[in-house]
């Protein structure tokens, strides 16, 4: 049986799943991957619990907002820098929010943990999206894995199918269906909302957040195509070169008008060569869709993405949880793999 140390930075709605999904699966991780997962710090705002030794989990599994000052080993201020060279290497968990402009909080959790030999998993996008070849040149360096399934799409698997399922074959462009917010507005819309009374269903049910831009203009779908597209196709890319539109101004009209034309219209995200001298292009966009295209039925939340291949034909994966228990089950699988792929 390995002990692995885990540390998580963010106690928010995917710190707080991630907590939940460690302990309902506690004796897989140990009975089928002989892994003992160890909770040893966890990180907010303001100030982390951390103590000498593994901290109980009874105080995680909660729904409710962490009461840090109710727990004894809670030390206001404390940031994750100031422990991790501390305590045994294991996995750096990173939940913080994603910041697109300066890649932080999560750029510094991560740099430290890949400095101190520690394994990372995020499912922050930020400091992925903004320093890609720096951390992954980083983690290469120190002999150290850094995963990140939880920020390209969570649940659906994306990166474990470009990069292990197809090795050896060239991917020749990739569509997917990334974001399950937009996805689930597009499809209320074809059934007859509005934007605006999608998008208030869609906050109804919790799978919008209280601000959805970063969704609704295409931000989201631009971070996981240039994670992914960087990823498995090597590329290089920066934000400021993905093309993106959202779906604010679409009108219902012209989505009833797809429906009734036996079409639907998604929001997509595709990387494909560019004959113009760029290799790739990479492009987030509205998109009508017939019924021969396989991803035309991927409605809801749902999510899902193709794969173009020069010898295996086009793979498509559809479906995986959109929401923070899917994340925190992707970290999970994440830090099985660290381990299991060894
Ligand atoms: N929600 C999803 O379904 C989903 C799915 C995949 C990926 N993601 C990504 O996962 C990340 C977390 O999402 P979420 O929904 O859990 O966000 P959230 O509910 O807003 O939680 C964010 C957490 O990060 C903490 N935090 C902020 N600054 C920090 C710092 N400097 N040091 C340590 N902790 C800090 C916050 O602490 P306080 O409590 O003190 O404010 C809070 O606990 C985001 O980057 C998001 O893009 C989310």
């Amino acid at each position: 049986m390995k002990s692995v140390n885990i540390i998580v930075t963010g106690f928010g709605r995917v710190g707080r799943a991630f907590w939940k999904v460690v302990e309902d699966k506690r004796e897989v991780c140990r009975e089928r991957y002989g892994l003992d997962l160890v909770p040893r710090a966890v990180f907010k705002s303001d100030g982390g619990i951390f103590g000498e030794t593994a901290l109980s989990m009874e105080p995680f599994l909660t729904d409710a907002p962490l009461k840090p000052l109710e727990s004894p080993d809670w030390k206001p201020g404390l940031r994750v820098q100031d422990i991790i060279g501390d305590i045994e290497p294991g996995v750096l968990v990173e939940c913080t929010p994603s910041d697109l402009r300066t890649g932080e909080p999560g750029l510094s959790h991560l740099t430290a943990a890949l400095e101190k030999g520690w394994h990372a998993a995020a499912a922050s996008k930020g400091a992925l999206v903004l320093r890609f070849k720096e951390l992954t040149g980083l983690a290469r360096k120190s002999g150290v894995h850094l995963k990140f399934s939880a920020a390209a799409a969570a649940a659906l698997p994306t990166l474990d199918v470009g990069i292990r399922s197809l090795a050896g074959a060239d991917v020749l462009g990739i569509e997917g269906i990334l974001n399950g917010t937009t996805n689930f507005i597009l499809t209320r819309m074809g059934e007859g909302l509005d934007y605006g009374q999608a998008l208030r269903e869609a906050r109804d049910k919790g799978i919008a957040e209280p601000d959805p831009t970063l969704d609704v203009d295409g931000w989201d779908t631009a971070c996981k195509l240039l994670l992914i597209s960087n990823a498995v196709m090597r590329t290089d890319f920066s934000l400021g070169e993905v093309q993106v539109e959202g779906i604010r101004d679409l009108s219902h009209e012209l989505v009833v008008k797809a429906s009734r034309l036996g079409k639907t219209i998604k929001l997509m995200g595709k990387c494909s060569k560019d004959e113009r001298g760029h290799p790739w292009k990479l492009e987030v966009g509205l998109t009508l869709l017939d019924g021969s295209h396989p991803l035309y039925g991927v409605n809801g939340t749902t999510k899902g993405i193709t794969f173009y291949t020069d010898t295996m034909g086009s793979v498509t994966v559809t479906g995986g949880k959109s929401d923070p228990l899917g994340a925190g089950a992707a970290l999970l699988k994440d830090i099985i793999g660290i381990y299991h792929d060894r």
